[in-house]
């Protein structure tokens, strides 16, 4: 189930299934490509459901530098598209995966065929959420990754979340090594504000919320699914920060039916 690719200096691993157009999956910060295990095996099989592990995570190890930006990953994202055979994908980005695939857009536009954006903004850092990060940084390469899952685990899953996702979650992260922790927190500080650009982004979109989401407000998703041409926007009940794994039975529904519909033969009205 495991593949794996070199790409610019880093050999990238992803999990597939399925057999169709591409899907690709970006993961929040900071998991790895298992977090999608839900959807690999929840949603059709008659698209080709592609979830990588981002350069630095889970087991695309990279011993580089400097910040890991969105850009940095979209290029990553596009030669993984390359390796794979396939010119255009629809993206499906949770957070921080959220920013990659608006960064892919930017930079790739003809080869983004659809967008799925759960729990994220187009918006940058404020002054204050940079001096966070870079603070948080610090800390974890002095004193480790436990450091991180304790400032941003409670925000992550809705108070009543299942113990089992609870641990699921904290285990990813603990996977992260530190150094990808303050690389990721840098590229996410100096992240381009996209706001201005979501009225041009005119593929067909799909914006998902977790009601508890205690990092991006609902209201704030909504606003990015009014703003944006063509998308389709929806509440899930039940979940956080995470609804894909919080809530993965109320999410595949929601992307099973924006894949049919995406899947449709066009009308010839
Ligand atoms: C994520 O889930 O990817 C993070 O919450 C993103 C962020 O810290 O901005």
């Amino acid at each position: 189930m495991f593949h794996g690719a070199d790409i610019d200096g880093a050999r990238l691993h992803w999990r597939e299934r399925g057999a169709g157009d591409v899907l690709l999956f970006i993961h929040g910060f900071p998991f790895h490509g298992a977090m999608w295990s839900p959807q690999l095996e929840g949603l059709p099989l008659s698209w080709r459901l592609v979830a990588p592990d981002l350069r630095g995570f889970g087991r695309s190890h990279e011993e580089g530098e400097g910040p890991l930006t969105m850009e940095r990953h979209a290029d990553d994202l596009a030669r993984l598209l390359d390796a794979l055979g396939v010119e255009r994908a629809a993206l499906c980005g949770l957070s921080m995966g959220g920013y990659i695939a608006l960064a892919f857009w930017r930079r790739y536009p003809q080869r983004l065929r659809a967008l799925i954006l759960s729990d994220t903004r187009a918006a940058g850092d404020a002054e204050e959420a940079m001096r966070w990060r870079r603070a948080l940084a610090g800390r974890v390469v002095e004193d480790g990754v436990a450091v991180l899952v304790e400032a941003m685990l409670p925000k992550l899953l809705r108070p009543s979340a299942p113990a089992a996702v609870r641990d699921r979650v904290r285990q990813m992260m603990e996977e992260t090594p530190p150094l990808t922790v303050a690389r990721a927190l840098e590229g996410m500080a100096v992240r381009q504000d996209a706001t201005d650009l979501l009225p041009q982004l005119d593929v067909p979109a799909l914006v998902l919320a977790g009601a508890e989401d205690a990092i991006v407000p609902v209201a704030e998703m909504e606003q990015m699914a009014r703003t944006l041409p063509d998308a389709r926007f929806f509440i899930i009940d039940g979940a956080g920060h995470l609804p894909p794994l919080e809530r993965p039975e109320a999410f595949n529904g929601r992307v099973a039916a924006f894949l049919r519909e995406l899947s449709a033969p066009a009308s010839s009205a």
